[in-house]
């Protein structure tokens, strides 16, 4: 196969999709180019003084890694200078970040999870990237409005992560399928290695973190117990796997197939993960991939956020596997 490198795709899109502008497609290369250099820090990781805690405490009441303020600044710094983006959002920042007027503005609006997975990075197991990228609405000048940016995840222009595993990898989608590159480190060029990724209907490995199970209500007990007792297509019994890397745990179910969840806990209903920046933009891929992803009742696509870090809980992956888990919510609503 000729290699096609993520520029020459993001090129022969743009031409499928008239509305598709070159501010979108220097938008792309720069995040491109922000992820390259995250990766190559990462990389090095075990060989800088980059390991461990900042000692400070993120707006989600988190610790804050080394590495994930080292991620959060290459993404800002690249980003807000890219001249297609008049707002972004982060993970690690409390408040929305405008885009300065010393710098070329566009339409864009950028929300993005820095390094997700952080908690990982000490002992060299997977973490990523992910992005959200929306359309400011259509009439709006000036100044950006938190209200302009609190957009339900339907609304995605693109979306998508870098993981940093055993190779860096590009997944992303702009509304036409699902497409994965890896990054050939030799030639610093993420090329075409996973054409229209489609998630199985039915997969064979549910993932969720059961430590936490004492903490659970009923429907989501009987939900998980469900993969306890159910068999995939081959008759077998479901796997277990746990990253405790979002993206890398949604990695392996959109190839693979199977549910990863994130439930509620009884004394916090929405969960952990933040809609915009981890749940909104990968229910975009699982969707674009021919999966579902649901808060156990609604779309998650279809959730308004009521702030930039709204919380949601999230079941995401095949799509009878979504399914089973929101049959079992609904007959406990109806009970
Ligand atoms: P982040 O590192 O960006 O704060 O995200 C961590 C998230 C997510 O990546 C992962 O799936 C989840 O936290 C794991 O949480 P638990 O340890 O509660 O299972
Ligand atoms: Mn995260
Ligand atoms: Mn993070």
């Amino acid at each position: 196969m000729a290699d096609v490198t993520v520029t020459e795709h993001l090129l022969l899109h743009q031409k499928q999709t008239p509305q598709a502008t070159g501010q979108f497609t220097g938008l792309l290369y720069d995040l491109i180019l922000s992820g390259k250099t995250i990766s190559r820090r990462i990389n090095k990781a075990g060989l800088l003084d980059i390991l461990g805690g900042t000692g400070e405490v993120n707006v989600q009441g988190e610790n804050v890694q080394k590495l994930d303020e080292i991620a959060n600044r290459i993404m800002i710094y690249r980003m807000e200078r890219c001249g297609a983006l008049c707002a972004m959002s982060s993970e690690e920042e409390a408040e929305l970040i405008r885009v300065s007027p010393e710098f070329p503005r566009g339409d864009y609006i950028l929300i993005f999870d820095p390094l997700d997975g952080s908690s990982n990075i000490d002992v060299n197991i997977n973490v990523g990237t992910i992005f959200s990228i929306l359309r400011r609405p259509e009439g709006c000048t000036g100044e950006v409005a938190l209200e302009e940016v609190l957009q339900p995840g339907r609304n995605q222009v693109a979306a998508g992560y870098i993981l940093y595993g055993p190779s860096t990898m590009l997944v992303f989608s702009t509304g036409q399928g699902v497409h994965g590159f890896t990054l050939d480190p030799g030639v610093g060029e993420f090329l075409l290695s996973h054409p229209n990724m489609r998630i199985p209907e039915q997969g064979g490995i549910y993932s969720v973190n059961e430590g936490y199970r004492n903490n659970w209500d009923a429907p989501t007990r009987e939900a998980v117990d469900w993969f306890h007792n159910c068999e995939t297509q081959d008759g077998k019994f479901y796997s277990s796997r746990y990253v405790g890397a979002l993206v890398a745990d949604f990695h392996r179910t959109l190839i693979y197939g199977g549910i990863y969840m994130y439930p509620p806990y009884v004394n916090k209903p929405n969960g952990k993960l933040r809609l915009m920046c981890e749940a909104s933009p990968l229910a975009f891929l699982a969707e674009q991939a021919g999966g579902k992803a649901s808060d156990g009742k609604r779309r998650i696509l279809d959730l308004q956020p009521e702030r930039l870090h709204a919380r949601t809980p999230l079941f995401i992956g095949s799509v009878k596997d979504v399914e089973a888990v929101e049959k079992v919510y609904a007959r406990h609503k109806t009970a």
